[in-house]
C-alpha cells in the first residue's frame, strides 16, 4: 500500500472479527514500532503483547473500561522505560522526548496495521498502575498507550480535519494553493446517480446533496471532509458496509 493511502486511510477500528492474527504479523507491527525515530536513538520503549483472553478482559474491566478491548484479539501495551531516556536527556527527556518517542513508535504500528489489512485503535485513557499490576510489569515501565489490533469488524468513516489554512501558519512566500487539500470544494447536486461505483475517486471535500445514490458503491476512495446530505441512500455500501451504519455511527461520535 502508499504510505500517502495508509495514511488517508487509517481509522480508529473500535470494531472487531473474531480472527487470529499470525504471529509473524504481530512481529511485524513491533519491527515497525522498533524502526520509529526516537531522540539520540536511546529507543526508550518497550512493549507487552497480549493475546490472551483472561488478560485482555482484565484490563477492559480494572484499567481501561473500554469494551472493545475485549474484542480485538491483541492489545500492544506501549511502555516508557524510563531509565532509557532520563540519564541522558534530564527533565526534557523524561517530560517530552519519551512521550514523543513512544507516539512515533505507536503512529508506525497504527500505519503498518493499515497496510496489512488490519484495523486499530489507539487508547490513551487507562489506568496505569492497574495496568502495570495486570501486566506486572518492572517499575521503571509506563504505560503509555495501548494499541488495539485485530480485522475491523466494522470500519468507520474519516472523522472531519480542520483545514490545513486553519491549522497552520505559512511563514515566508507561498505560491497560491495548487494541492488537492485547498482546492475549491466539488459539489453534486440534483440528480440522478443511482447505482453509481465511485472507485478511487478523491471525495475531499465534496458536497453531494439531493442526489439519488440507492444502491451505489464508494470503495477506495478519499472521503476526508466529503459531506452528503438529503440524499437517497438506501442500499448504499461504503467499503462494503452500509452507508446508514457507517452514518449513524459517525453522528454518534460528535455528539456534543
Ligand atoms: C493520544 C490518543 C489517545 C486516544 N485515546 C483513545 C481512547 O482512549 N479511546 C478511543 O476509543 N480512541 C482513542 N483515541 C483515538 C481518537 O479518538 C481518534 O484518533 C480520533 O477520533 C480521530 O479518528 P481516526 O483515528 O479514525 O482518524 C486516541 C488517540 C490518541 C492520539
Amino acid at each position: 500500500m502508499e504510505l500517502s493511502k495508509a495514511i488517508l486511510t487509517r481509522r480508529s477500528v473500535r470494531s472487531f472479527r473474531q480472527g487470529n492474527i499470525p504471529d509473524d504479523m504481530i512481529r511485524e507491527l513491533i519491527k515497525a514500532a522498533v524502526y520509529a525515530p526516537s531522540a539520540g536513538n536511546c529507543q526508550p520503549w518497550h512493549f507487552y503483547v497480549v493475546k490472551d483472553s483472561g488478560i485482555r478482559k482484565r484490563v477492559y474491566e480494572e484499567a481501561c473500561g473500554q469494551e472493545f478491548l475485549t474484542d480485538a484479539p491483541v492489545l500492544i501495551i506501549v511502555c516508557i522505560d524510563r531509565s532509557e531516556s532520563a540519564s541522558r536527556y534530564g527533565e526534557r527527556g523524561k517530560t517530552l522526548y519519551n512521550i514523543q518517542n513512544t507516539a512515533a513508535a505507536v503512529q508506525n504500528i497504527l500505519l503498518s496495521a493499515t497496510d496489512m489489512g488490519l484495523g486499530s485503535c489507539w487508547c490513551g485513557d487507562f489506568d496505569e498502575r492497574s495496568l502495570q499490576e495486570i501486566l506486572q510489569m518492572d517499575s521503571r515501565r509506563v504505560p503509555v498507550a495501548i494499541v488495539a489490533v485485530g480485522y475491523a469488524g466494522f470500519e468507520p468513516s474519516a472523522p472531519k480535519r480542520k483545514p490545513i489554512d486553519e491549522v497552520t501558519a505559512f511563514i515566508g512566500e507561498w505560491e497560491a494553493c495548487s494541492g488537492e487539500e485547498t482546492s475549491e470544494a466539488g459539489k453534486i447536486e440534483h440528480c440522478d446517480m443511482g447505482g453509481t461505483v465511485f472507485h478511487d475517486v478523491n471525495l475531499y471535500r465534496v458536497e453531494i446533496s439531493d442526489v439519488n445514490l440507492a444502491e451505489g458503491k464508494i470503495f477506495d476512495c478519499n472521503l476526508s471532509n466529503l459531506e452528503i446530505y438529503d440524499c437517497r441512500l438506501d442500499g448504499m455500501k461504503v467499503n462494503g458496509m452500509d452507508i446508514n451504519n457507517l452514518l449513524q455511527s459517525a453522528s454518534e461520535r460528535y455528539q456534543p
